[in-house]
């Protein structure tokens, strides 16, 4: 055996690894910004429609949803494959991280699972939510209310609770990993985001409910 048949089975060190983690941090970051901002704009209906018209408006009049609206699908589908280098697709690899997650007893490791299922669904129902949206410009009050009153609120319901836990515990985990959150303050972080992350779901729970008694005739 030649020493070029050694160095392939022994692991090059490798700077690319830790780049990818930090992309996948910084697009997850961009990802949890959006969504709260997202989650503000669209409750703007609970206050006033005319109010969510308006900021549509502005959206639309800037270009915004039409490069922005694309350039966020993008960013999710980068942040997807990024972090899917670590999800356990094939059959071994599930089987071992269930055996090592019933040893560990871990709550971390547990959450990390929750990302996992929550990734896979929020990947296809925010592509098809997204699809629907930004292919029906521009954005009001009164087309998202005949939206939802026609069936959309199912998706919106499920949507809704798996992507303020997604970025719930990744805002934990990126905190944790990147040292901000210290084992310390654990306990206090994971309270804090479990209120917000019940503060943000009742907001979209009463957007919903704004939509569904939205008058669409008039
Ligand atoms: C640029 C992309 C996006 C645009 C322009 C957009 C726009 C909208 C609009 C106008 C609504 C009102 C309902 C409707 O019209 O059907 C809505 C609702 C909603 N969107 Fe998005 N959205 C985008 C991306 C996302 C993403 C990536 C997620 C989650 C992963 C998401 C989650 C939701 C949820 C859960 C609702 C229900 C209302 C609520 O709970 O506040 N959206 N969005």
């Amino acid at each position: 055996m030649n020493a070029s048949t050694i160095t392939l089975h022994v692991p090059q060190r490798s700077k690319i690894a830790g780049r990818m983690d930090f992309f996948q941090m910084v697009s997850g970051v961009l990802l949890i910004l959006f969504l709260w901002a997202h989650m503000m704009l669209v409750s703007s209906v609970i206050l006033s429609p005319s109010l969510m018209n308006g900021i549509a408006w502005f959206f639309e009049a800037t270009y915004m949803a039409q490069i922005g609206g694309p350039a966020i699908f993008v960013l999710m589908v980068v942040h997807f494959i990024l972090a899917a280098r670590k999800m356990p697709f094939k059959q071994d690899e599930w089987k071992t991280f269930r055996v090592h997650a019933c040893m560990l007893h871990h709550k971390d490791t547990t959450m990390w699972l929750v990302q996992v299922i929550s990734a896979i669904f929020i990947l296809v129902l925010g592509a098809v939510h997204m699809f629907v949206v930004l292919t029906d410009l521009p954005i009001t009050a009164a087309k998202s209310a005949a939206r939802i009153q026609s069936g959309w609120l199912y998706l919106y319901l499920v949507l809704l609770p798996l992507a303020e836990l997604h970025v719930g515990v990744g805002f934990y985990r990126i905190g944790v990993k990147y040292g901000f959150v210290g084992r310390n303050k654990r306990k206090w972080f994971q309270k804090t985001e479990n209120l917000m992350m019940i503060g943000f779901i009742t907001i979209g729970l009463l957007t919903l409910v704004r939509f569904m008694l939205l008058n669409i005739q008039g």
